[in-house]
């Protein structure tokens, strides 16, 4: 995890900085620091706990200067505390250093250097980079810098200043993010893109084994060994008021409000008006090669996973392809056996989990095609893998992913209709008929948003708010429904919370359910409807609390309810993009009444980047 912002030119760097960690701080927020180097040589404030006590440290002690750099923490070895805080020092505190990832042999790096006299001020694994790169530091930085990495096992994405170099920023990346941004006589470093763009849209997507000297002329690149290196400046499309609250209290109820507009942008440029067809052309995938293709692997994890299960259900049903679906953390250890002509599927946001790009360096070493479902671009994900399809949800900053599953989502419902096309399981008729149906799925979305009203109110209801555990049911499509539903709820809420398939619950965890016990029930019209209203009946006789998630019209299922919300009528293997949104909106408005902090839960980080 981890965030890292620096910059060398004419503007306040700590104005910048601070702007950037603070986009950054989902990456982690046990604390933080900034580095800068002035007229007095190499300054720093470091600060426990979120930004904004940052923010007050820094106007009782202002760092002036040209360059500096800048970290939000999220924890990996050594408690949040101000010694552990990056940014790191050399023994004579003239190298600063800020670093996101994991230095893998760092203990026996340490102890070298102990051995050498070197006296470490924290419990982190970052402090050895400092110590290496003063080492090897003969008044050239990049120099020393690249000479340090090469004693450097493990990930990293890094910062490196000095005050004896005051004109060079140095950065370097071999496993975590990292970006170079451009401006006029200035240079930025980022984690991501939304640390840097309000300053800059042209940047750089630094590769794994680069390290870079920026100055105010422009960027140098280069290997660990001197090989240089040549890269292509991107302009970053997105809106920088995307990366802004916009008026909502909080950037996951922006997020879910986003959603109709997002989803109409993943559809956008992948159907073919002409001919009504499904075109998927970034994915890199021959029609030879999905027509030959006899087994597709989805990993994932988290919400990304449920997204998966989606996915698995809408390819098997109508393009008849069998899918496994895996966790990414278990895949890489389950030695997965992968037959000729398999695709694999890795769905990520944020493109950096490394459980998912382990799995997928996995998969091609088997020999897989890797045509990945990603939203950040440019991010590892998409560029390990030999195809992408990019969700195009722009940024998502809430810990909590809303708008990045339901474009998840759509990205697997456009993949379906383009696999049948190729593989002739589904026929123009049905091929029409299902993109009809994608294309209403967005306004359905704004609808559900306009009316939130029953969600609102169920929220603040004392049995629902304040219960200490809750289930979350559904089956076929809405199974992953009601597993997200029950994540959004207990990672923002912290109230317990399991999502089953509606026919387990006789299997063992009805025995929780009584008449203080929430049961949210997703029973929309479809194949499965009569079974679920079994399956509330069963609930109900044990006076479980229920919430029904139903079909706008549906008014028998009152009777079987204590409360039900509705959903506008939908082609059923859709229904799961449609049921997230209430789902999304219930853990919000429960989050937020309990007063827990919705966009950066406890012990959560947005992205991530360690196993
Ligand atoms: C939960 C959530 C996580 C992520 C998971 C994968 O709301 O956001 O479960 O889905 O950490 O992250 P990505 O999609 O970035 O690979």
């Amino acid at each position: 995890m981890c965030g890292i912002v620096g910059y060398i030119g004419d503007k306040s760097p700590v104005e910048v900085i601070m702007t950037g960690l603070h986009r950054l701080e989902y990456r982690g927020y046990d604390s933080s620091g900034v580095a800068v180097v002035g007229e007095n040589g190499l300054d720093c404030v470091k600060s426990v706990g979120k930004l904004k006590i940052m923010d007050q440290k820094l106007e009782e002690h202002p760092l002036k200067g040209n360059l500096g750099i800048g970290h939000t923490r999220w924890a990996t070895h050594g408690v949040p505390s101000e010694a552990n805080s990056h940014p790191h020092f050399n023994g004579a505190k003239t190298i600063a250093v800020v670093h996101n990832g994991i230095i893998e042999n760092y203990y026996e790096l340490r102890e070298q250097l102990q051995a050498a006299g070197v006296v470490f001020r924290s419990q982190t694994d970052t402090e050895v980079i400092a110590h290496l790169v003063d080492k090897y530091y003969e008044g050239d930085l990049f120099a020393a810098v690249k000479r340090a990495l090469k004693d450097c096992e493990g990930a990293y994405a890094i910062g490196v200043i000095c005050q004896d170099n005051p004109d060079v920023l140095v950065a370097a990346r071999h496993g975590s993010p990292l970006i170079v941004g451009l401006g006029d006589n200035e240079g930025y470093i980022g984690s991501d893109v939304p640390a840097i763009m309000k300053y800059t849209r042209n940047v750089m997507y630094i590769e794994n084994g680069h390290v870079c000297e920026i100055t105010r002329a422009g960027v140098k690149i280069e290997d660990v060994d001197g090989n240089p290196v040549s890269m292509e400046v991107k302009t970053v499309e997105w809106d920088d008021a995307a990366a802004e609250k916009e008026g909502y209290p909080h950037f996951m109820l922006k997020e879910i409000h986003q959603q109709g507009a997002v989803l109409r942008n993943t559809l956008a440029g992948r159907i073919d008006e002409h001919s009504d067809s499904v075109r998927l052309t970034d994915m890199n995938i021959a029609p030879e090669e999905l027509k030959a293709c006899g087994k597709i692997f989805i990993v994932a994890c988290g919400t990304a996973w449920h997204a998966g299960m989606v996915g698995k259900f809408l390819i098997e049903k109508f393009a008849k392809v069998p899918v496994e679906l895996d966790l990414a953390s278990e895949f890489r250890y389950r030695d997965p056996i992968i037959p000729p002509n398999s695709i694999m599927i890795p769905v990520s946001q944020s493109g950096e989990t490394a459980d998912t790009l382990e799995a997928i360096r996995i998969a091609k070493s088997r020999g897989a095609k890797v045509a990945s479902i990603v939203n950040a671009v440019g991010s590892s994900v998409a560029r390990e893998s030999h195809g992408v399809v990019y969700q195009q949800a722009g940024p998502e900053i809430g810990v909590a992913s809303t708008k990045a599953y339901t474009s998840q989502c759509m990205c697997f419902a456009l993949f379906t209709i383009w696999l049948g096309q190729v593989r002739g399981t589904l026929d123009k008729d049905q091929v029409a008929m299902m993109i009809r149906e994608l294309r209403a799925v967005p306004d359905k979305v704004d609808a559900i948003l306009k009316n939130q009203d029953k969600v609102k109110e169920l929220a603040n209801r004392p049995e629902y708010r304040d219960a200490v555990g809750a289930f979350f049911l559904g089956r076929n499509y809405n199974f992953p429904s009601a597993l997200e539903g029950a994540l959004k709820l207990k990672e923002i809420s912290y109230i317990h919370a399991e999502g089953y398939a509606a026919g387990e619950m006789k299997h063992g965890p009805i025995a929780l359910v009584t008449n203080t016990f929430p049961v949210v029930c997703v029973a929309v019209k479809g194949e499965t409807y009569e079974k679920m209203v079994s399956n509330i009946q069963e609930i109900k006789a044990r006076a479980g609390l229920i919430i029904s998630v139903a079909t706008e019209g549906d008014e028998s299922i009152q009777a079987h309810s204590n409360d039900v919300i509705y959903i506008p009528e939908c082609y059923e293997p859709y229904s799961p993009i449609l049921v997230a949104v209430p789902l999304q909106l219930l853990a919000y408005h429960i989050s937020a009444n309990l007063g827990r902090d919705v966009d950066q839960p406890r012990n959560l980080a947005k992205s991530v980047t360690v196993e």
